[in-house]
């Protein structure tokens, strides 16, 4: 007899099958089922709680309760996070590391990135307006990758610029994938741990010189509680940490011209400029589409929740994509509608496409505020600075595969800018 009788279980032997076939709603499919908030299920061979919702992502943003040491696979570690990163600390190891990423994510930083991403659009519509077609994510990758290097101070030559993007993005694609899909990202993550190693030792021997302040002089001279340096690989993945998922914000990027495409009514309230409309479609953007599926941790001590044991060691998974699309916290879950967000009071649990709870005391993703500021110039450029047609192409997406992307990457022709480019102030 299982040990938890009140709380459902999934009947099939390894569930692992299951949550290939059935990708984001793997665990909202589960919850809408049983009509619970928690169910018990095997993966990977593995006994796991898989819960949904706003109380969930209270219990599990508790980190009396749980804790990540163990929790990301091996797999994961190799090629999206990077091995011994801040995703896989505890306690106050946790929380000081956590703050020399939360230093460089201030207003002043997101103002900065946001101005650099705006110039580096501008700057690529000549190419464009010669070019047959765009393809969008791709063009998102390396407006990117030469921002975050920029912004960071991290030297990029321009000849190398499409590969790093490239592989920015192909740590991120192998996170839910098997095979050569994986492979590919484990290769890209060896690529540019080496590259950022040596920037980091460069900078360390006064070879290259780091603005104070910046993203790489802040990592290479950072201090552990003891006072010590963290060895030159540390530093790397923990800068990799920064440089990849803004590269990353690519996806929602795409998403977003696919919803202005799909909404043209959000395109006129975009075009009057209004910033909390572009604040609140952002926000839809993120709420409405699949990017992170869900997050683990594992149980800290024992304890029980809603007739649940929670055993120590066992895994957790907290679903992100469910409780962005929970009813009984957004009214038509499946409904496109920025204006959702007026009312939307903040809490720190419902609303947790990047995570959950506060980012300076738990794991919450610290770049929420850098991909809401860059989205929303990326929408100011596609609505107010250039004119474009979107021809037939298919726009689909995939529930299934992790992480998704329109199937075309979104693509642009007949691009063409609004205004001479003196009265571009932004
Ligand atoms: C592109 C959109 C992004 C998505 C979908 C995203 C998503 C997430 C998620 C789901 C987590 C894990 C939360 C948890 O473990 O509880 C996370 C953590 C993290 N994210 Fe993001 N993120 C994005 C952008 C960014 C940006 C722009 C940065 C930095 C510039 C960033 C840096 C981090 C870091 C350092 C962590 C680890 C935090 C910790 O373990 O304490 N992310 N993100």
């Amino acid at each position: 007899m299982s040990m938890n009788e009140q709380v459902p279980h999934d009947k099939s032997l390894d569930n692992s099958l299951a949550l290939m076939r059935e990708g984001y709603l793997f665990i909202k499919n589960r919850t809408d089922k049983y009509q619970s908030d928690l169910f018990e299920a095997r993966l990977m061979g593995q006994k796991v709680i898989c819960m949904s919702g706003e109380e969930a992502a209270k219990i599990f943003y508790d980190s009396e309760r749980f804790k990540r040491k163990g929790a990301a696979p091996k797999r994961v570690q190799k090629t999206l996070f990077g091995v011994g990163g801040v995703q896989t600390m505890d306690g106050d190891a946790h929380i000081h590391r956590k703050l020399l990423f939360m230093s460089l994510m201030t207003p002043e930083h997101e103002k900065r990135l946001a101005e650099l991403t705006m110039e580096q659009w501008k700057a690529s519509i000549s190419k464009w307006e010669t070019s047959k077609k765009v393809v969008l994510f791709e063009e998102a990758k390396v407006v990117l990758c030469r921002v975050v290097c920029q912004w960071a101070g991290v030297p990029l030559k321009e000849s190398e610029i499409k590969e790093r993007a490239d592989d920015f993005s192909e740590m991120v694609d192998a996170f839910g994938a098997v095979g050569p899909r994986y492979w590919k990202g484990r290769r890209a993550r060896t690529r540019v741990e080496e590259w950022i190693r040596g920037v980091i030792e460069d900078t360390r021997a006064g070879k290259l010189q780091a603005e104070e302040g910046s993203a790489l002089y802040s990592m290479a001279f950072h201090k552990e509680l003891d006072g010590s340096q963290l060895d030159t690989q540390m530093v790397a993945v923990e800068l990799i940490n920064i440089l990849r998922p803004v590269v990353a914000i690519s996806t929602f990027i795409t998403f977003a011209a696919l919803a202005l495409h799909e909404h043209p009514e959000c395109k006129e309230k975009l075009q009057s400029g209004d910033r909390n409309y572009s604040e609140m479609f952002a926000q839809e953007v993120r709420r409405y589409y699949p990017f992170g599926p869900f997050v683990g941790a594992r149980v800290r001590k024992d304890f029980i929740w809603k007739q649940c044991k929670f055993k120590e060691g066992m895994l957790v998974l907290l679903d992100m994509y469910g409780t962005n699309h929970d009813s009984r916290l957004w009214g038509s879950p499946n409904e496109f509608r920025p204006e959702r967000f007026k009312e939307w009071e903040g809490s720190l649990f419902d609303f947790i496409p990047q995570g959950g709870g506060d980012p300076a005391k738990g794991h919450r993703c610290p770049g929420e505020g850098i991909t809401v500021e860059v989205m929303k110039v990326s929408l100011d450029f596609l609505v107010n600075k250039i004119e474009f047609k979107v021809p037939k192409q298919d726009l689909s997406y995939s529930l299934v595969k992790m992480p998704t992307l329109p199937e075309s990457g979104f693509v642009m022709s007949d691009v063409k800018r609004k205004y001479s480019s003196q009265e571009w102030t932004y």
